[in-house]
């Protein structure tokens, strides 16, 4: 794992956030534009007429009374950062415009991922737009939402299907990385990440400049995770705020090695010194009892992630925490928030309902300001949300309750009239 590591002291630094506003005003200018590189001297790797944009980061810090008070927080407390209005529709862009970067500054003419579907649409468009690189794509076979996989089939990605699940993909794709020479975009690359702590910065933007007391988000490769304890450390660092916010990393609880080896087996930081017999251990097990990762929660279906070691060097920053979240706890909160008004994948809803596990256990205070991070777009993956919705029980017991999902306690269901004036009017004031 390599890191991305700046000689501040020798670079111009703003000496507040509010630097920052003055790009506001020159939006015509697109580093100015994008949400990613407006933030340039906080991610200073590659001059900046020369970064790769398409406009990304365009997104929303939405406070939400309805999910504020389904999760358990008093009024005005309750944000989501509504990452689902980037280009592909994920927060993946943040990090892929920066791989691009350093990709270009290399001459790189293909670019490969393993991915549960949002890398590959992102890479994809990435691809189609810039035309700078050929896209490759390595996904399980059948483990990625239609939503997604079409993009990437859309964009013209070469996209390879295997006969195994992400951990198989994420394997492969690193050898074949490695033996063709390809440029490989996955979060184990330092430069997404890089990208990524925009979303951050984002945050504190839409807060001006206050630093929230919690950030909620999903994990799964955990880049993302990595990625905010990096952009909290430095902006500490640099004197740009006066604290760190807490983090809580929630996984799906069928995809749930973060939270085993945190939570349950005691793993740490440990200044630089993770217990690699643990891991080794954690692994070894997982291997003999051939666990799988399995939830309907597609995106996070990742039992190896690969910024493991990073992610706890952010747990350490951020004083975090590590949360599990069964399937049904992350649907009922995903119709919440659908019902808040912006809709979100599967992954994405483990935030609001890891965010209520922790006000329930009282280690979130009412009070507390929380930012839950909504990783990606509700209509990546439809299929769960109708599913969820439906009066279908067969469909409901396909696609859901083969899941362990039981009941769907938010569902808005179709009401099926017939093709009748009257029955119609009937229906519509029997159900308005
Ligand atoms: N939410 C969504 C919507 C995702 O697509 C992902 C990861 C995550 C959360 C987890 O983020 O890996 O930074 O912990 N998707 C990857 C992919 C693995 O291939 O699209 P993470």
């Amino acid at each position: 794992m390599l890191d991305v590591a700046y000689a501040w002291d020798r670079l111009a630094m703003p000496r507040s956030l509010r630097h920052f506003e003055a790009k506001w005003a020159d939006r015509a200018n697109p580093h100015s534009f994008s949400g990613v590189w407006r933030f340039h001297e906080l991610l200073p790797f590659a001059p900046r007429e020369q970064c790769v944009t398409v406009g990304e980061g365009q997104t929303l810090l939405h406070p939400s009374e309805g999910v504020g008070k389904y999760v358990g927080l008093r009024p005005g407390r309750l944000y989501l950062q509504y990452e689902g209005m980037n280009p592909s529709g994920s927060f993946k862009d943040n990090g892929m415009s920066a791989a691009f970067t350093h990709a270009r500054m290399t001459g790189a003419t293909r670019a490969a991922c393993a991915s549960t579907g949002n890398t590959s649409a992102s890479l994809a468009l990435y691809c189609s737009v810039t035309r700078l690189m050929k896209a490759v794509i390595f996904v399980g076979s059948g483990k990625i939402a239609y939503g997604k996989l079409s993009q990437a089939l859309d964009f013209g990605a070469l996209t390879v299907q295997i006969a195994g699940d992400f951990d198989d993909a994420m394997a492969r794709v690193q050898e074949v990385s490695r033996q063709l020479g390809i440029y490989l975009v996955n979060s184990v690359n330092p430069f997404r990440l890089e990208g990524q702590k925009t979303i951050m910065y984002r945050v504190l933007e839409g807060l001006r400049w206050e630093v929230p007391d919690w950030i909620v988000v999903p994990g799964g490769n955990l880049g993302n995770s990595s990625a905010f304890g990096k952009a909290f450390r430095e902006l500490h660092e640099l004197g740009l705020i006066p604290r760190v916010p807490r983090l809580a990393v929630i996984n799906a609880a069928g995809a749930n090695t973060l939270y085993r080896l945190v939570e349950q087996e005691g793993l740490r930081w440990n200044h630089g010194a993770p217990s690699e017999s643990l891991i080794r251990k954690f692994y070894d097990d997982m291997n003999a009892e051939k666990r799988r990762a399995k939830t309907i929660a597609s995106a996070i279906e990742i039992n190896r992630p690969v910024n493991l070691q990073k992610c706890l060097r952010a747990l350490e920053v951020c004083n975090g925490v590590v949360r599990e979240v069964s399937d049904q706890d992350i649907l009922d909160a995903k119709a919440q928030v659908g019902a808040g008004g912006l809709g979100c994948e599967p992954a994405s809803a483990a935030s609001v309902a890891g965010a209520r596990l922790l006000v329930s256990e009282g280690v979130i205070g009412r009070d507390d300001r929380v930012v839950c991070v909504l990783t990606g777009h509700q209509l990546k993956d439809p299929d769960a949300t109708v599913a969820y919705h439906t009066t279908d029980q067969e469909l409901f017991n396909k696609v859901l309750g083969s899941r362990g999902v039981r009941r769907a306690a938010f569902a808005n269901r179709a009401v099926a009239v017939s093709n009748n004036l009257d029955e119609i009017v009937k229906a519509i004031h029997l159900y308005g």
